[in-house]
């Protein structure tokens, strides 16, 4: 049996980790080095949209590795032109950048909605927005992320935001009111590490008129709750709105690393060359795995699949843990679920991994399944089938 280190000496611990090392995977299931099997019902955190080695997926990247990895933006890389007409199809926007992570993206929609500012005479702008968000953990975005816990031994912050609560559009006109300096209101249409938080549909409708009225920005961070999770190819979606900027990452590449921003028209020309860039951005092997990624939802239905697996999942949890006691709420849409517990339950992670399933706990007390987007419904069954006991059995200690 190979035995697996508490601690990694010469990695930097900047992660509470398992110790559990995966070797491989196939669709929603994944093994350790020791061979020990897993229901992965957390998709590398909302990550591996199609599952473990994709039998379509793996000989296209096969294929891409063969021909093209990295070039540079000196040149054209026709595949970034593919993945963005794509991207413009699905939203309905008309332009994407393209970069690496979760954070990069938002990093971009900030200095787009900054220089959106100052292009029209205001020299120090502000950005609204939420408690509980999650941006990502550049000193920019964790200053953007409304919680103390991320920012903490990292101030000063970058200045510029105003911080209100979600779904109260009262708070918000009255944290912004006479304020000229206002250019963007940023927002997850799901919060997503927050503890699977929606923004309701009518607040995001609101939000879309507010912006309207007062010449703003209506900014939504898709990183989490986009890419077909929700059953939509993006959670705002629900709404019937449109963002004027949308950053994108995790799922868009089936665990590739990518990360965009997708920009409507008030939004698509004011970075201009110079303004922003990335050496690995837009790379010939992430762009092949966007492409082959949304190719593949596609014609394997994967939009509906999560839409009607999701509703499944919630039902059986709904079922199963609804009336518990200590069972606060179970929330989200499609495969994006939270179960909220009235205690902190970070220890359900191992204990579940010890019964078999890969899952999180977010916000403390949350129970976070986002799985790959092809999850069935027997692996949903089997995920309430080994949760719910779980879960239970904690209450009640
Ligand atoms: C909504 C949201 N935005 C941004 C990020 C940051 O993404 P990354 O970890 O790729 O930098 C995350 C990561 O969890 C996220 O959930």
């Amino acid at each position: 049996m190979a035995q697996i280190e508490a601690a990694s000496p010469h990695v930097m611990t900047t992660y509470g980790r398992l110790p559990i090392a995966l070797s491989h995977g196939r669709g929603s299931r994944v093994w350790d080095v020791n061979g020990k099997a897993y229901l992965d019902a957390l998709g590398g955190i909302a990550v591996n949209t199609l599952g473990h080695a994709h039998p379509k997926l793996v000989p296209a990247l096969q294929d891409q590795v063969a021909k093209l990895i990295h070039t540079s933006n000196y040149y054209h890389i026709p595949l970034q032109e593919q993945l963005a007409k794509r991207l413009v199809e699905l939203s309905g926007m008309t332009n994407a950048f393209f970069c690496n992570s979760g954070l990069e993206a938002n990093e971009a929609a900030l200095k787009l909605a900054r220089k959106w500012g100052h292009d029209k005479g205001i020299d120090r702008p502000e950005i609204v927005v939420f408690e509980k968000a999650f941006h990502g953990r550049s000193i920019a975005t964790l200053s953007a992320t409304g919680n103390p816990k991320v920012q903490k031994g990292f101030e000063p912050l970058v200045e510029g935001f105003v911080r209100v609560p979600l779904n109260d559009v009262a708070a918000l006109e009255k944290a912004t009111e006479g304020n000229r300096n206002i250019v963007a209101v940023f927002f997850e249409a799901i919060q997503g590490e927050g503890g699977v938080n929606p923004a309701r549909v009518d607040y995001m409708r609101q939000l879309r008129e507010l912006c309207d009225r007062r010449d703003w920005l209506l900014m939504i961070d898709e990183v989490q709750c986009g890419m077909g999770r929700t059953g939509k190819w993006f959670a705002h979606q629900w709404a019937g709105i449109q963002p004027d900027v949308m950053p994108l990452a995790k799922g868009l590449g089936s665990g590739v690393p990518i990360g965009a921003i997708v920009a409507g028209p008030r939004a698509a020309n004011v970075l201009q060359v110079g303004n922003h860039g990335t050496t690995f951005g837009g790379n010939p092997l992430a762009m092949r795995a966007g492409v082959e990624t949304l190719r593949i939802m596609e014609e394997e239905g994967l939009l509906e699949n999560a839409a009607r697996v999701g509703a499944h999942l919630k039902a059986a949890l709904e079922r199963e843990l609804g009336g518990v006691a200590g069972v606060r709420e179970i929330r989200g849409q499609g495969l994006m679920i939270g179960v909220e517990l009235a205690k902190p339950c970070g220890a359900l992670t191992q204990r579940a991994a010890d019964a078999g399933l890969l899952i999180s706990v977010t916000a403390d007390s949350v129970v976070r399944l986002v799985p790959p987007l092809n999850f069935s419904q027997a692996e949903a069954d089997e995920t309430v089938a080994i949760l719910a006991p779980l879960v239970k059995a904690f209450l009640a200690e």
